[in-house]
């Protein structure tokens, strides 16, 4: 049997180009050389939206569709919802018995998140212990890569360490996850920073064409004339274009723009035409997948029996390691 890998997202939104060249396309790629594990954090979702979780079905479809519209094929993947697996819950409190406050207290994503969602009360039980289940969700299928964008990495380490923990206190030997990250493991979005849902830089993945082009367009550049050669280093239209270019275009871009005589609105104007070739296709696939939910439902119910029953064995190594053995 091939080596396992696992990774999932949390249903807050549609993904981003980002989500897609951080993670997803190499979630994609990974189907040929193992056996994967992809799943929609519904239960990660609400340790920050449990005040509003009106949409978090609505949030799983879409996530989904995403998903099996870039190319995740369920017949070769286990394809899963987090709350229905419930051994997700049961792993999670046992692991919370052995979790140190102070460690989730310094946790990079904890305080952040808690400042850039201040118009949320953060301060919940179930927020603190967001990388313990994070951990659990990884544990329970004894994956060799998860991967992630480089903002995860954190949480993969924090998961390394409390295995290591657990390993110590029950003399037992639980295998510790590696990240696994693209080649573009911080996407910028349109204003330079990390693309992201909560900065409002993003451009959708499956986005309306012309929707798609504005965004692009909007991109802010440079003051310098078109004449005078330009820095591809630090020009967000190139790093956005590289995404969609092979090698061979790449250097060809790099040339063009170092040699002058180039405009931004024609690099602009390449990266709109490139991004429709890529995403045109699958965002056509991804309408006729929406036309039938139910598909959906039966596509996630049957993933997530297999996910049980693949959990349910390494959650009772991790029973009898504690000596939960009646
Ligand atoms: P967001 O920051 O928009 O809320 P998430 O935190 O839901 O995105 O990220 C889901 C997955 O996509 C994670 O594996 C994350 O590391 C990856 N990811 C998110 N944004 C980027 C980015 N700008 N570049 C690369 N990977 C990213
Ligand atoms: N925290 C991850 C994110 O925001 C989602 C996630 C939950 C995850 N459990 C996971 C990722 C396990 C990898 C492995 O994107």
């Amino acid at each position: 049997m091939t080596a396992a890998v696992l990774s999932g997202m949390r249903p807050t939104g549609r993904l981003h180009l980002g989500n897609y060249f951080g993670a997803l396309k190499n979630w994609v790629a990974l189907q040929e050389k193992y056996t994967c594990h992809y799943f929609v954090a519904d239960f990660h979702a609400l340790t920050t939206a449990y005040e509003s979780p009106g949409d978090v079905k609505s949030n799983v479809e879409e996530m989904v569709l995403d998903f099996l519209a870039a190319g995740i094929d369920p017949a070769r993947t286990t394809l899963f919802v987090q709350s229905l697996v419930p051994t997700h819950a049961e792993a999670h409190l046992l692991f919370s018995m052995i979790t140190p406050i102070p460690w989730l207290e310094r946790t990079p994503s904890y305080k952040e998140m808690i400042e850039n969602l201040a118009d949320r009360d953060l301060r919940t039980y179930g927020f603190l212990g967001y990388p313990v289940l994070q951990c659990v969700d990884i544990m329970l299928y004894h994956p060799k890569y998860v991967p992630v964008g480089v903002d995860q990495v954190a949480h993969i380490e924090f998961c390394r360490e409390l295995v290591r923990r657990f390993n110590h206190l029950y003399d037992v030997d639980l295998p510790q996850p590696e990240p696994l990250l693209t080649e573009t493991p911080k996407v910028p979005g349109l204003d330079g920073r990390k693309m992201s849902k909560s900065y409002g830089n993003a451009i959708e993945l499956f986005a309306p064409k012309e929707e798609a082009r504005k965004r692009f367009m909007s991109i802010k550049t440079d003051s310098t004339p078109v004449a005078e050669p330009k820095t591809p280093e630090t020009c967000n239209v190139f790093a956005l274009l590289s995404l969609f270019c092979d090698d061979a275009e790449r250097k060809d871009w790099d040339r063009r723009y170092r040699a002058g005589g180039l405009s931004y609105a024609e690099s602009k104007k390449a990266l709109v035409e490139k991004y429709e070739a890529a995403i045109g296709p699958l965002r056509a696939k991804r309408d006729e997948l929406a036309k039938d939910r139910a598909g959906i439902w039966k596509i996630l119910r049957e993933g997530s029996d297999r996910a049980l029953d693949i959990s349910s064995k390494h959650l009772k190594e991790i029973r009898k390691a504690i000596g939960l053995t009646y």
